[in-house]
């Protein structure tokens, strides 16, 4: 059978192997790569590698290897036709599977490219040409140099209506012109004409540095700003970074990346001597650019545009790479400017200065709220605090959350407990102020695995503490319930708990990948205490959630005989788990 190479391209490029993997096997950090137990042989120690910039797997163990449709070819059992589908239907790929239709879109594809790279000299040629004098000196004002313009392979585009039209209609045909997006159809009398004219051309080309589209901008007012192509099959503005192709070697190198907005924000980085940054052009950050932008680096400085209504798309974009496990530092320059107006402005050294004094998300998000509530009165400060809750309930690493706990408290001059409280009850769900994003599916806290994980290796020895498990009801109400539940259940029916037996008994995949998480978990016999003890913990943490909560009520309701006899019985439960 006979692929369409678009689908496997398509697919290829969104899909994320980490991820994919991630889903079978734990993986760790090991370099710019990630290392596991090898899902294909049975092994103890890992010698199962992901290299994530090049998106291939290999095992030094069984020789396994490939890319991520070999991965789910081999993983799923599929053929990999249908292992290219299965990864279709997962990232909304349409993938036609019927050979001949396949060919005819492959060469479909090499046809536009082609067309793209055709438009993109053309733009070129006309830049250097007499009737460019305007948009040559446009691009010099804004400080350009030749050298630059020549490797962002910025054109231009004529003002007469046919420029494009006439240099490719010769080797193309009308329809294939206009699907790529360069020349448009008059509805009116079908006469056909060039979608750019009069623009400074910026072409867009895909992270492998093929030209799939163009930005335009006008050289004075004319409306819009900026025309970009249209969706076609080759551009998606959604899917697309600007300029990933010019900075993925820097990345690399760097292990890292600067993500701003626009095109001209980004070129004035690069001939700033900051190679590493990409853009997004036209819309705000999506799941797709961070899926990309993560198969080069996992640490991204954003500096957006600081406008009014881009507050919340900055925190929706935050929200994205953290979700997307990413290192996130945000830069806001000074006096609204943008990259490009800042560099102008202040100069290169003083930008650099500020991209390596950026501060974390969290340091961000914290300034951010203290600007936005007055923190004099409580009710400013229960609101930043709220406003923050959801962000931290989202570290996923313990350490790294407490010491965030302890840091908020800090900055906000509150007690810890009531921070830590607070933050029990915002990573239970209920409503939030901000929505961070797609909340991310609750994933069960280290004791807990750890406890799992302890039962099932006693597996025939779990009596002692299956007994505990039911005297002390400490699993019930806790997002686990249902595992210990089963544990117990099959502890009391078979004599012992298996791990695969306690998968297969419990009701949803969610649960049952909490098995598999569990599984992996290295722990001794001596945790057990600890683990119980967490869990304990844990419960009166929400409990004091609780008091926290209608002690506020009480403060606002200035019933303080209530507030009085809410703060002891508060206390004391704190002063027993303080032990
Ligand atoms: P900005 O309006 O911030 O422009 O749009 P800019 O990048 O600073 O450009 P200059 O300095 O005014 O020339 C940011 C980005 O949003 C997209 C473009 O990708 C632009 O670079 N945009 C903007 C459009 O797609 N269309 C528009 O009409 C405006
Ligand atoms: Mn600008």
């Amino acid at each position: 059978m006979n692929l369409a190479g678009d689908g496997i391209d398509r697919v290829k490029s969104a899909a994320d192997l980490v991820q994919i993997v991630g889903e079978h096997v734990r993986l760790r950090k090991s370099g710019s790569n990630f290392i596991g137990l090898c899902p294909f042989h049975s092994e103890k120690t890992p010698s199962f590698h992901v290299h994530v910039e090049r998106q291939f797997f290999y095992c030094f163990g069984c020789h396994a290897k490939g890319d991520v449709i070999h991965f789910v070819e081999k993983m799923e059992g599929l053929t990999f036709a249908d292992a290219l589908r299965w990864l279709g239907e997962r990232y909304g790929i349409p993938i036609d599977s019927r050979s001949r239709s396949s060919e005819r879109k492959a060469g479909e594809r090499r046809t536009l490219l082609e067309i793209q790279d055709k438009a993109g000299r053309y733009f070129r040629r006309e830049l250097a040409g007499g009737g460019a004098r305007l948009a040559r000196r446009y691009l010099e004002a804004r400080g350009l140099t030749p050298e630059i313009q020549e490797r962002f392979g910025i054109g231009y585009a004529p003002r007469r209506s046919d420029g494009l039209l006439q240099e490719l209609r010769d080797r193309y045909s009308l329809d294939q012109l206009r699907l790529s997006g360069l020349i448009q159809r008059n509805e009116r009398d079908s006469r056909h004409f060039d979608r750019f004219r009069g623009r400074v051309m910026f072409p867009i080309w895909n992270e492998a540095g093929k030209i799939v589209g163009f930005g335009g901008r006008a050289l004075g007012e004319e409306q819009p700003k900026y025309l970009n192509s249209p969706e076609t099959s080759l551009y998606g503005k959604s899917r697309t970074l600007y300029a990933l192709n010019l900075a993925r070697e820097s990345i690399r190198r760097q292990g890292r990346s600067v993500l701003v907005e626009g095109y001209l924000d980004c070129i004035a980085l690069h001939q700033a001597g900051i190679e590493n940054a990409a853009a997004v052009c036209g819309t705000s950050l999506t799941e797709d650019q961070v899926r990309l932008l993560g198969r080069f680096t996992k640490k991204v400085v954003v500096n957006f545009d600081p406008d009014e209504a881009g507050d919340s798309a900055t925190l929706r974009s935050l929200a994205l790479l953290l979700q997307g496990g990413f290192g996130v530092r945000v830069l806001a320059l000074p006096d609204r400017l943008d990259p490009d107006a800042y560099i102008r402005r202040h100069g290169a050294a003083a930008y650099r200065q500020l991209l390596e004094r950026a501060p974390s998300d969290f340091e961000y998000l914290l300034a951010r709220a203290r600007e936005k509530y007055p923190l004099e009165t409580i009710e400013g400060k229960v609101a930043a605090i709220e406003e923050l809750l959801p962000y931290l309930a989202r570290v996923s690493n313990r350490i790294e959350r407490e010491e965030k706990t302890r840091r908020l408290a800090e900055y906000f001059q509150v007690e810890e407990t009531a921070v830590r409280a607070e933050l029990h009850k915002a990573a239970g769900g209920g409503p939030r102020k901000l929505e961070l994003g797609r909340s991310r599916k609750p994933s069960l806290g280290p004791a807990e695995r750890q406890l799992i994980k302890v039962i099932l290796d006693l597996d025939r020895e779990a009596g002692e503490i299956v007994e505990q498990l039911e005297r002390s009801q400490v699993h019930v109400g806790m997002e686990s319930e249902v595992v210990f539940s089963a544990m117990v259940a099959l502890y009391r029916k078979e004599g012992r708990v298996e791990a695969e037996r306690l998968r297969e008994s419990l009701p949803g995949a969610r649960e049952q990948n909490w098995i598999s998480e569990a599984v992996f978990e290295e722990v001794d016999q001596q945790q057990v205490d600890g683990c119980l003890e967490w869990l304990a913990r844990k419960k009166v943490e929400d409990e004091v959630a609780r008091l926290q909560r209608q002690i506020v009520q009480a403060d606002r309701a200035e019933d303080f005989e209530l507030v009085a006899s809410l703060v002891s019985k508060k206390t004391k439960l704190i002063l027993s788990i303080a032990g």
